[in-house]
């Protein structure tokens, strides 16, 4: 018969593709249990989004078939982990992670991305909440086809939700008040605190922030009112050219925020007649960014109407028409983002246990 130290001996020859560690060290294996030729646990994946889920499955069946073992009971589950040091956070401690979505200038496609990763991060069954951040010209609801106004119980303003996400956005309150757009730099601040003080967020493994354009008050407030867990750049290849990305890098860097990548969006035209991809504005601009500043690249979306139609009406492409090549852009981002956010995650948690150990 084999012993749980065989088993875990065996299962520490499988290493997370991204994070680069053992499984049996990160924690991933849970509640093992032999029973004469029967073997039973737990893989707890770091995120239910995380694009090396099935490979890790896999490599976990295959080690433990070197045991001798046929007959294993294996669950497969997730536990997001925290990237952030929610002990120093009393504003959103039930919030594992936040990613803030940024580009250097405006209409680059951050709303688009931050909406169309939100429902994506959603399906795989993750808690997910979008926060716009984008107090002038909010367009998350519109972009989600949400126009219920949200309620307030108990002094907490309640997030509509749709599709499993939660919502908050200027734009709920606009319609109501017919300001749009009249708020000054400090009150914008207030108001973005608020999103994040008086907002019933509840349990979530991601929020994420759509922020307005460029390198204003909101995203430096958001900084330094809550510890974020990285920054999405999203940028166009116009947008390379003209070195505005790299501006919004500079900024999160001497925040000291870490980029978790760069998202290319209108990266190439997709022909509808011919399947070509073309590249209008050159090709490889993000790549180019992630290499100068070694951040991830992340991926590239197409310049498409679908994706803009889906916007303008309200309804996202992931939700109208999951399988087609744009939402599987979508999908590819939000796993590859996941996975990331994990690997940051997982610097912070060994930062963490280090400063613990520094001064114990
Ligand atoms: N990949 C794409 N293909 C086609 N249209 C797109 C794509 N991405 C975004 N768009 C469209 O471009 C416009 C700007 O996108 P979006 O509002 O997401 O940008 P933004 O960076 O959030 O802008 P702002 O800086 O104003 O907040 C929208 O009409 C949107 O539908
Ligand atoms: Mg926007």
């Amino acid at each position: 018969m084999v012993t749980v130290d065989q088993v875990l001996t065996a299962l520490k020859n499988v290493k997370d593709p991204e994070i680069h560690k053992d499984i049996v060290s990160m924690g991933m294996i849970k509640d093992v249990s032999i029973n004469e030729d029967k073997l039973a646990f737990t893989l707890e994946l770091t995120t239910p989004a995380c694009p090396f889920n099935s490979e890790i499955e896999q490599d976990v069946r295959n080690s433990i078939s070197t045991l001798g073992i046929k007959d294993l009971d294996l669950k497969v589950t997730a536990r997001v982990m925290e990237g952030r040091s929610i002990s120093m956070d009393q504003l959103l401690p039930n919030v594992k992670n936040i990613l803030a979505v940024a580009s250097g200038k405006g209409g680059v496609g951050k709303t688009t991305v931050s909406v169309n990763l939100a429902l994506a991060l959603a399906k795989t069954g993750a808690k997910v909440g979008i926060l716009d951040a984008d107090i002038y010209g909010p367009s998350v609801p519109l972009m989600l086809g949400l126009k219920q106004s949200p309620e307030v119980i108990d002094n907490k303003i309640q997030p509509p939700i749709t599709e499993n996400v939660k919502v908050m956005s200027m734009g709920f309150f606009y319609e109501q008040s017919q300001q749009a757009g009249i708020y000054r730099g400090p009150i914008i601040s207030g108001i973005v605190k608020q999103f994040i003080t008086d907002v019933n967020w509840g349990e979530l493994d991601y929020l994420i922030i759509d922020l307005p354009p460029g390198t204003g008050d909101a995203p430096l407030t958001m900084a330094q009112t809550i510890p974020i867990t990285g920054i999405l750049i999203v940028t166009t290849p116009q947008d390379v050219a003209m070195n505005v990305a790299v501006k919004s890098i500079g900024m999160f860097n001497k925040l000291n925020i870490p980029i978790i990548g760069v998202v290319e969006n209108m990266s190439y035209l997709s022909c509808p007649n011919c399947n070509e991809k073309i590249n209008i504005f050159g090709k490889g601009g993000g790549q180019k960014i992630s290499e100068q500043f070694k951040v991830p690249f992340i991926g590239e979306i197409p310049l498409t109407p679908q994706i803009m139609q889906g916007s303008d009406e309200g309804k996202s492409i992931i939700i109208s028409d999951p399988n087609s090549e744009y939402s599987q852009a979508f999908y590819r981002i939000s796993k590859i983002t996941a996975g990331r956010i994990s690997v940051v995650a997982l610097e912070l948690q060994d930062q963490e246990e280090e400063k613990e150990k520094i001064l114990q």
